[in-house]
């Protein structure tokens, strides 16, 4: 429904908006030959994991994905968005997806020129980057990583663990532990090695905690065993020893059960030398239950303190319809306050959930509320975006 309804909008956007001529100044992203280091060696044993060739085959899609080819002709960036006025150099991301980017002439417009960094909002999810047992399709990834390097942009890699957004055929295989070992080991490997140079922050874990404060027993945690967070740290941080790791979680930006878990976790993994370089607040906040910044303040103090960075990975405020001019001023009063919390902790990378209102899983998710994002739906700045211009400027 959704890919359809994008694809819609891709043709639509298409016959309003004839591509410009890209600037010269700006070439053309080179489309590399792209070799995989496997360091995962299939195992004999598990011949239904790796069969037929198994990761061998992990570049064949690629080669034919012609998505990334339609990034040379998107417009070239502008300037003056918000992610000039930021002298301090803070990373300011948005979510983004490949279709939309070379489909929606506005939305690549506004993605290249307010944000500095691009995370990857479904590209990376399990279902569509191993589509298969034996298969990896990048095409909507390297589309990503193209139009971020024409535009100068960062990649934030997000989530490389997650129990949604899996393929049928994880759910169907019945094997031993340590199959399934292997299985993550080499979906993380795939990933992380992939992109080493280019991409060196990730959510390797992401929402492994309940409200309570104990661990979701994903599919993860049943078959990988409890210990799946340690592991996957410890895989990725060998699949790419440069990379900032994240553990990365929602409803925990205040001092709760939960958060507290966090905690606990994150002391844990670094008492017992797991590398953990971070840990990613999403925030995805309700306008009308905003969370307390003094107690952000003291959790963000805390992880700090382990040594931690704090990020803020995937923010946006909803808001219960219709939006009125007091909400969406409340709303730029949330957005002000989690961003100098975040910058008193001296984060460096802080992301919003999406380019603008037209374009947010909130309209799918949660259809009683709207305009969650910085820009509106015909991509124009919100109260929200100058409360950050605000912040931001010297
Ligand atoms: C959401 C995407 O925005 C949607 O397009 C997708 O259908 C479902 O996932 N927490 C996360 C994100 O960690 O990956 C989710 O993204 C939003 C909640």
């Amino acid at each position: 429904m959704m890919l359809l309804g994008v694809g819609m909008i891709f043709l639509m956007a298409c016959q309003a908006t004839p591509p410009v001529a890209p600037s010269p100044t700006l070439s053309p992203p080179s489309v590399p030959t792209l070799t995989p280091t496997l360091t995962a060696t299939p195992d004999p044993r598990y011949p239904w994991l790796f069969g037929r060739g198994g990761h061998l085959l992990a570049n064949s899609l690629t080669d034919k994905c012609l998505y990334r080819r339609g990034i040379r002709s998107i417009y070239p960036k502008e300037s003056g968005g918000l992610r000039d006025v930021n002298p301090g150099g803070l990373w300011l991301g948005t979510s983004v997806g490949a279709y939309a980017l070379l489909g929606v002439h506005d939305y690549s417009r506004a993605a290249a020129r307010e944000y500095n960094l691009l995370a990857t909002e479904n590209a990376l999810k399990f279902a569509i980057v191993h589509p298969y047992p034996e298969r990896y399709n990048f095409c909507e990834m390297d589309t990503i990583m193209a139009f971020a390097r024409v535009n100068q942009m960062a990649v934030r890699g997000v989530p490389l663990v997650w129990e949604q957004q899996l393929p049928e055929w994880v759910f169907e295989l019945s094997m031993p532990q340590e199959a399934w070992q292997l299985l993550l080991q080499d979906h993380i490997t795939q990933l992380v090695t992939r992109y080493a140079g280019r991409m060196d922050e990730w959510d390797v874990i992401n929402e492994p905690l309940t409200e309570e404060g104990t661990f979701k027993e994903t599919i993860w945690y049943q078959n990988v065993g409890p210990e799946y967070i340690e592991l996957a740290l410890r895989w990725a941080h060998a699949a790419n020893p440069q990379a900032k790791l994240f553990i990365n979680e929602f409803a925990t930006e205040n001092l709760n059960p939960k958060s507290d878990a966090l905690y606990a976790l994150a002391q844990d993994l670094l008492a017992r030398g797991v590398p953990l370089h971070g840990i990613g607040f999403q925030m995805h906040l309700l306008e009308f239950n905003p969370p307390d910044p003094a107690q952000v303040a003291e959790n963000f103090r805390r992880f700090n303190a382990l040594g931690l960075e704090v990020a803020i990975t995937e923010m946006d405020v909803r808001i219960w319809k219709p939006a009125t001019p007091e909400k969406l001023e409340h709303e730029a009063e949330i957005y002000r306050n989690m961003l100098e919390a975040c910058l008193a902790a001296n984060c460096d990378t802080f992301i919003v959930w999406g380019v603008s209102d037209a374009n947010t899983w909130i309209q799918y998710f949660y259809p009683d509320y709207e305009m969650p994002l910085l820009l509106d739906e015909d991509y124009q700045p919100k109260a929200a975006y100058w409360a950050l211009w605000d912040v931001l400027q010297p």
